[in-house]
C-alpha cells in the first residue's frame, strides 16, 4: 500500500472551537498580535509547540491508574528507571519535572563562570542555564545547516573541524562537557549522523571530556539514522538509539517530547560521584531521587511512552508527516527549510514577505496572518526571539527570520494537515498586502512571550 495512515484509531475526542475570520482578528488584537497571549481555546490547530502536547495511549493512561504513589522507593520508580536504563543504557538516571530541570542540575555542577560549552546549537533553556552559571554556550553547526535550501540528508550535524579547534585553541580544562542536540531544534530540527556522533565522541574522549545528548528528540533522530544513513536499514530504532548513547557519557532528556508525556524528563550519567552531588541539589530543587518532581502516574507515563516512540511505524508516519507537509508548501513555491526536519516546519518568513525588512519581523507578520486567515497558531523564531541585547536595549536583524509551525505527537490527522497547507497558501496568496509589526511593550528578558505588537 502506498497510502501512509496514522498507525493508531482515535477513542476519545477533544473539539475543536470554530471561530470565524472576523473573530479571530478580534482575539489577536486583544492578544496584542503574540500568539502567545491568546486563549488555547481560541486556536483551531495549535502548532506552537510539540511539547507536553503529545496524546497519550490507551496503555499509558492505563499504566497511570497504576501509578505508585509512594513518596520513596515507588514500584513506578522503578519501572521508570529500568526503562530509562535500557533504552539509553547510562548507570544513573535522575528524574526531573521537565527537561530545563536536569539541565539546571547538570550544570550547576559542571559549569564555572570560566566555562565553554560547545553544541551543535544550544535550544535557549540550555543556553540559558550555562549563562546562569557564568559559563559561555558555543554553536558550532555544521556549515550545510546554513543554507536553507542545501538537501544534506544531516544538517543537524556538528563542525568537527571548528570543535577540534575550540579544543586545542582554549584546551580541555575550560570545557566541562561536548553536547550534541539530538534532533537539532534551533537548527529546524535535523537530525545528527551517526559517523558525526562517532566523530564528536572520539574527539572528546581524545581530550577527556565528557560527551552529553540533549536528546528530547532521539527517537526521531535515529530512525532518520535508519532511514538515511548506509549501513543501519535493517537495525531497529531501539539499536540505533542504543548505539547513539554507547558514546556518550550522559543526557539531558525531556520527555515532554520523544517521551509522549505531558510532563517529565531526566539526567543520567555513567558517573556515580557526579551522580550523587545532582541528587543532592535533586533534593533540594525536585524532590526525592525516587521521584524527582513528577507524581508515580507520571514516570508510568513516560515508561510507556519512551517504549511506544520507538515503534517503527509510528516513527516512520511522525517523520512522513512531517515531510508532507513540507512536500506540499514546496510545490506551491512557499519558502520553507528543507529537507523536512522530524518534529515541525519552519516557514522562511523572509523569503515569504521580502518587502518586510528583519527590524519589523517578517516573522511575527507571518504569524499572526496564519492565526487571522485559519486560526493556526505558530511561533516566530527571528528577530523578535533574538534580535535585542538584553543589556543595552539594542536590536539587529536575527540571523534568520522563520516561523515555526511545531506538530504535536499523534494529536492531528493529514486532513488537519490539508487545512494547515490551505490557510498558509491564502496567505501566500495575498502576502504583498501584509505589513510589518512594530514593538509595543516589551520585557528585557526573552520578550517573545509576553511582547506586545501592533501592525507598522
Ligand atoms: N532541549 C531542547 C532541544 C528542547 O527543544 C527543549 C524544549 C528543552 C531542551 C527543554 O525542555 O521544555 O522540558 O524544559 N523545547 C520546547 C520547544 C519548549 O517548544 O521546542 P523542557
Amino acid at each position: 500500500m502506498k497510502t501512509i495512515i496514522e498507525p493508531f484509531r482515535i477513542k476519545m475526542v477533544e473539539p475543536i472551537k470554530l471561530t470565524t475570520r472576523g473573530q479571530r482578528a478580534q482575539l489577536i488584537e486583544a492578544a496584542y498580535y503574540n500568539p502567545f497571549l491568546l486563549r488555547a481555546e481560541d486556536v483551531i490547530i495549535d502548532l506552537l509547540t510539540d511539547s507536553g502536547t503529545s496524546a497519550m495511549s490507551s496503555e499509558a493512561w492505563g499504566a497511570m491508574m497504576r501509578g505508585d504513589e509512594s513518596y520513596a522507593g515507588a514500584r513506578s520508580w522503578y519501572r521508570f528507571r529500568d526503562t530509562v536504563k535500557d533504552i539509553f543504557g547510562f548507570e544513573q538516571v535522575i528524574p526531573t519535572h521537565q527537561g530545563r530541570a536536569a539541565e539546571h542540575i547538570l550544570f550547576g555542577v559542571m559549569v564555572n563562570p570560566d566555562s565553554i560549552i560547545p553544541n551543535n546549537t544550544h535550544f535557549d533553556t540550555t543556553r540559558a542555564n550555562i549563562e546562569f552559571f557564568g559559563g559561555k554556550a558555543i554553536d558550532l553547526p555544521c556549515a550545510e545547516a546554513d543554507d536553507l535550501d542545501s538537501e544534506y540528508l544531516f544538517k543537524g550535524n556538528m563542525d568537527i573541524e571548528a570543535l577540534e579547534k575550540l579544543v586545542a585553541d582554549e584546551g580541555p580544562e575550560r570545557i566541562p562537557l561536548i553536547m550534541v542536540t539530538v534532533t537539532n531544534n534551533s537548527g529546524g530540527g535535523q537530525p545528527v549522523s551517526m559517523a558525526n556522533i562517532r566523530e564528536i565522541s572520539r574527539v572528546a574522549r581524545g581530550a577527556g571530556i565528557p560527551f552529553y545528548f540533549d536528546a528530547c528528540r532521539f527517537a526521531e533522530n535515529a530512525q532518520f539514522i535508519r532511514r538515511r544513513e548506509p549501513g543501519y536499514g535493517d537495525a531497529s530504532a531501539a539499536e540505533i538509539a542504543a548505539e547513539m548513547f554507547s558514546h556518550a557519557d550522559g543526557c539531558t532528556m525531556s520527555a515532554k517530547k520523544d517521551g509522549f508525556a505531558n510532563i517529565g524528563g531526566f539526567l543520567c550519567t555513567n558517573d556515580a560521584e557526579l551522580a550523587r552531588r545532582e541528587r543532592n541539589i535533586l533534593i533540594l530543587t525536585e524532590g526525592f531521587p525516587t521521584y524527582g518532581g513528577l507524581a508515580g502516574r507520571d514516570l508510568e507515563a513516560i515508561a510507556v511512552g519512551l517504549r511506544e516512540v520507538l515503534d517503527e511505524h509510528y516513527l516512520d508516519y511522525r517523520l512522513l508527516s512531517t515531510r508532507y507537509v513540507v512536500e506540499h508548501l514546496r510545490e506551491l513555491g512557499i519558502p520553507v527549510v528543507s529537507p523536512a526536519g522530524g518534529h515541525a516546519v519552519y516557514l522562511d518568513a523572509r523569503r515569504f514577505l521580502p518587502h518586510i525588512e528583519s527590524l519589523q519581523y517578517p516573522g511575527q507578520s507571518l504569524a499572526v496572518e496564519l492565526y487571522i486567515e485559519a486560526g493556526i497558531r505558530s511561533a516566530e523564531i527571528g528577530t523578535v526571539m533574538f534580535g535585542a541585547d538584553p543589556h543595552t536595549g539594542e536590536e539587529h536583524p536575527a540571523r534568520l527570520d522563520l516561523v515555526r509551525l511545531a506538530i504535536p505527537r499523534r494529536v492531528y490527522t493529514q486532513s488537519h494537515m490539508d487545512y494547515v497547507l490551505e490557510g498558509i497558501n491564502l496567505v501566500w496568496e495575498r502576502r504583498s498586502d501584509i505589513r510589518g509589526m512594530r514593538i509595543v511593550r516589551a520585557p528585557q528578558y526573552l520578550r517573545h512571550f509576553t511582547a506586545e505588537f501592533d501592525w507598522v
